[in-house]
């Protein structure tokens, strides 16, 4: 079994950055990669302010903070992955963006390193067909924020090997996550539960059963959940949200997935969420 010393995440966003933080702070050494070296140095900037938040709150010390940032480095193109025993891509939630992610870095990889995908929606087996070694390709799925949610949900596709689903089993132990396995159908068991109800939470603004606030309010103070759906899909982000219904639209062929036509409007006119700082909230 390949052992473990380096892992290289591929996308440097909101789920790349939380992947690479908590790998750094389990002692591993981490290579982040993005389309530039600067998108890369962003999103180290990123993980020290999420770090700092933990550091504030008492959850690290200084000095591991220090240690964990200097595993890291922002890499300067695929090269970089070379040297990697396990790579994470964790980029946008598109089928052909991954694939020609999975084109360019293949070539550049350790025969045995294992390559995941941290998709939270699209076919392990489909993935692991456009790359050069189905076997050792398994899905890890974190949450957002990855520093703070427990769980990582593990996928294997049709020819992923027992080795390689170890050796993501053991990895994500290492992180101090705990792990559900799902079988390899559209959305996996977390957005197969959580997006149709925020597709329906989105449903119940569109023909004005209620406000946002009072969708929002309702889910959070009457079911006790952390967010109302709405804050949540502004969170997750609103084409993040819209690809995984397309995924389970179309994967399931079943119209109780049609993504909400106001859900399509809002991503259209570029309103994706906090990243934008707009969506069903306005954040600026
Ligand atoms: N990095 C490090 N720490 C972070 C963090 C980050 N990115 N974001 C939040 N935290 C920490 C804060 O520092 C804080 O720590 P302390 O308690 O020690 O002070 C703690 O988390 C709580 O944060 P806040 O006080 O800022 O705010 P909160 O209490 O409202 O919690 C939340 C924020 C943890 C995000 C909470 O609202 C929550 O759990 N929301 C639901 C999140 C969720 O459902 N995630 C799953 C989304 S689905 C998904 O990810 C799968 C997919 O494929 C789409």
């Amino acid at each position: 079994m390949v052992d473990i010393r380096t892992v290289a995440v591929v996308g440097a966003g909101q789920m790349g950055g939380g992947i690479a933080h908590v790998s750094a702070m389990a002692g591993y050494d981490v290579i982040l990669q993005d389309v530039s070296l600067e998108r890369a140095q962003q999103g180290v900037e990123r993980i020290a302010a999420n770090m700092a938040r933990q550091v504030a709150s008492g959850k690290l010390s200084e000095a591991d903070k220090a240690a964990s940032i200097a595993r890291i480095s922002a890499a300067d193109g695929v090269k970089a992955l070379a040297k990697a025993d396990l790579v994470i891509e964790a980029a946008t939630e598109e089928e052909a963006v991954k694939r020609r992610i999975f084109q360019q870095i293949c070539p550049e990889l350790k025969p045995e390193a294992i390559l995941a995908t941290n998709t939270s929606s699209i076919s392990i087996t489909r993935l692991a067909s456009s790359t050069d070694r189905p076997e050792q390709f398994v899905g890890i799925h974190f949450m957002n924020p990855v520093p703070v949610m427990k769980l990582v949900e593990l996928v294997r596709g049709i020819a992923t090997s027992d080795e390689t689903f170890q050796a993501a089993r053991g990895f994500s132990s290492n992180l101090d996550k705990v792990t559900t396995i799902s079988e390899d159908f559209p959305g996996f068991i977390v957005n197969r539960i959580l997006m149709p109800m925020i597709n329906e939470a989105i449903y119940t603004l569109y023909e004005g059963v209620g406000s946002v606030e009072s969708i929002d309010n309702s889910l959070r103070l009457g079911a006790n959940h952390p967010m109302g759906p709405l804050q949540l899909a502004d969170f997750i982000g609103l084409d993040t949200c819209l690809s995984i219904m397309q995924v389970l639209h179309d994967g399931l062929a079943d119209s109780k997935y049609r993504p909400c036509p106001l859900l399509v409007k809002y991503v259209e006119a570029g309103w994706l969420g906090r990243k934008t700082k707009r969506g069903f909230y306005d954040y600026r």
